[in-house]
């Protein structure tokens, strides 16, 4: 089980691959649009070269900001020439049936795929077997429409899982702590993390409490 950083932000991204625990960083269109007014290449060109900082080639998702199947393929070999420099660079492409074909078209082209926007176990199965390389399933939006986001995912990994199908699921939209460890529990292979969630998920207040009794304790012994 992985987690990625579900950030565009230099800094959230930075004090992540410092904490060694980073696997992965996504990005989509509203995380970019989060960051300060830059041009799209430019705040892509630089979180590659903070990855290439910290030497590391962990998959970087980057996703297609057009509807058109045509215009997809085009935009996402255009994203392969701009950044193809950094190894593990995976497009973005949202479920649907015409976007099928922008997925087997890119795989055909040897170019790593991140499925993503799923919602249920048809859209997931429909993608692993385009040959998309991750199926990305969106929790929170998932429990937003009354669905138990958990059976999904579960149904999801047993079924790949069965079929040795080599897809991985990484589930993203996460809102709460809790959502982690489920997902983590229901068989994601990656959970793909808000940074404001990660300090969160280190901290425990009994854990403050042993620490501040251990210091107490030996300062007083040391101070006898
Ligand atoms: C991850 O890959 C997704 O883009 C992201 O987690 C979506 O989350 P949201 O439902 O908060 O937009």
């Amino acid at each position: 089980m992985q987690i990625f950083v579900d950030s565009a932000n230099l800094k959230d991204i930075e004090d992540s691959l410092k904490r060694g625990f980073a696997s992965g960083v996504t990005t989509n269109p509203s995380i970019l649009a989060k960051e300060p007014k830059t041009e799209f290449p430019l705040l892509i060109r630089s979180i590659i070269d903070l990855l290439k900082d910290y030497k590391s080639t962990i998959p970087l998702s980057v996703e297609v900001f057009t509807t058109e199947p045509q215009a997809m393929i085009r935009q996402a070999e255009e994203f392969v020439d701009s950044f193809g420099d950094y190894p593990n660079l995976n497009i973005k492409v949202p479920i649907g049936w015409d976007e099928l074909e922008v997925i087997a078209t890119l795989r055909k082209r040897d170019i790593r795929v991140n499925c993503t926007c799923i919602m249920s176990y048809n859209q997931a199965m429909m993608a692993a077997n385009a040959g998309a390389n991750y199926v990305s399933l969106f929790w929170g939006r998932i429990r937003d429409v009354g669905y138990d986001a958990g059976v999904v995912v579960r149904e999801v990994h047993e079924t790949l899982s069965k079929w040795n199908n080599p897809s991985q699921i990484i589930v993203g939209s996460i809102r709460h702590i809790m959502d982690v460890n489920q997902a983590m529990q229901s068989g994601a292979d990656i959970v793909t993390i808000p940074a404001q969630f990660l300090p969160k998920l280190c901290v425990h207040p009994k854990t403050d409490e042993a620490v501040n009794q251990f210091i107490t304790d030996f300062q007083g012994w040391v101070e006898k």
